[in-house]
């Protein structure tokens, strides 16, 4: 893994997330560059003996391998009705804790573990922090291979621009973990996230999309404070 500034961030809020782990829970393992960190910081508190008895749900093929390699027990949904902490990072997070997520197009299956999570805690460094949602990112949106044409229509009869995502180190499109397709869709204003995620998610041949709304328990930001990485925690409007 590389040691970058940034990188450094990402690892110090996934670190602070994985300590909030106790013996005994089931935990979520999100995807991408901030969330992965919380892997191997639970897997040297087991190794360490601190932590005892935890089943790990993962929200991907990332999380999966790495748990694996690292000795941490996976479970499935069926084994199991909820779960204690998902930790998982984000695109972006807005003032209200609302979030674009799926910058790794596993937004499906992260969106279902985080809406099983008792404490959904989400990782970020301050960079994604923004005062509106769809400031910087698209919203992505799996869609059946099927259904990709009639799909970008209303998608753009809603107001949105999608473009098809596509790999890198592979021709052709990305493939999500489930075998579809992902829409990386702007919108020049989200002004209602909640409308919108119903809105998305009601097209025929779309899965999830990657507005996450009234999910998020605490967000986790990690910043430098002279030079050193310092993690504060946000709480949604109206918590203590
Ligand atoms: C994957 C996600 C990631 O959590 C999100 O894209 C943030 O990734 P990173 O920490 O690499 O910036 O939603 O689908």
């Amino acid at each position: 893994m590389s040691s970058s500034p940034v990188d450094a961030l990402k690892r110090a809020a996934a670190e602070a997330a994985a300590s909030r782990v106790v013996s005994g829970m089931v935990v979520g393992l999100g995807t991408g560059s901030t969330a992965i960190h919380a892997v191997p910081a639970l897997a040297r508190r087991l190794r360490s003996g601190e932590l005892q008895d935890i089943r790990a749900v993962a929200t991907s093929y990332q999380s999966t391998m790495l748990a694996r390699e690292l000795g941490i027990r996976l479970v499935d949904l069926e084994e199991i009705e909820r779960i204690d902490i998902a930790i998982d990072g984000a695109d972006e997070v807005a003032p209200d804790l609302t979030l674009i997520k799926g910058g790794g197009g596993a937004q499906t299956r992260e969106k279902i573990i985080a809406a099983l999570a008792v404490d959904f805690t989400v990782v970020v460094d301050e960079a994604k922090l923004v005062d509106r949602l769809g400031s910087s990112r698209a919203v992505p949106v799996e869609v059946l291979p099927f259904a990709v044409a009639p799909v970008s229509r209303a998608i753009q009869r809603l107001g949105g621009q999608p473009e098809l995502r596509m790999a890198v180190k592979k021709a052709g499109p990305v493939v999500t973990d489930q075998g579809n397709l992902l829409l990386d869709v702007r919108f020049t204003e989200i002004s209602d996230p909640a409308r919108l995620e119903r809105d998305l998610k009601m097209i025929p041949g779309t899965l999830e999309n990657g507005l996450f709304v009234g999910l998020a328990r605490r967000v986790l930001v990690a910043s430098l404070d002279q030079g050193v990485p310092r993690v504060r925690e946000l709480l949604p409007p109206g918590t203590s």
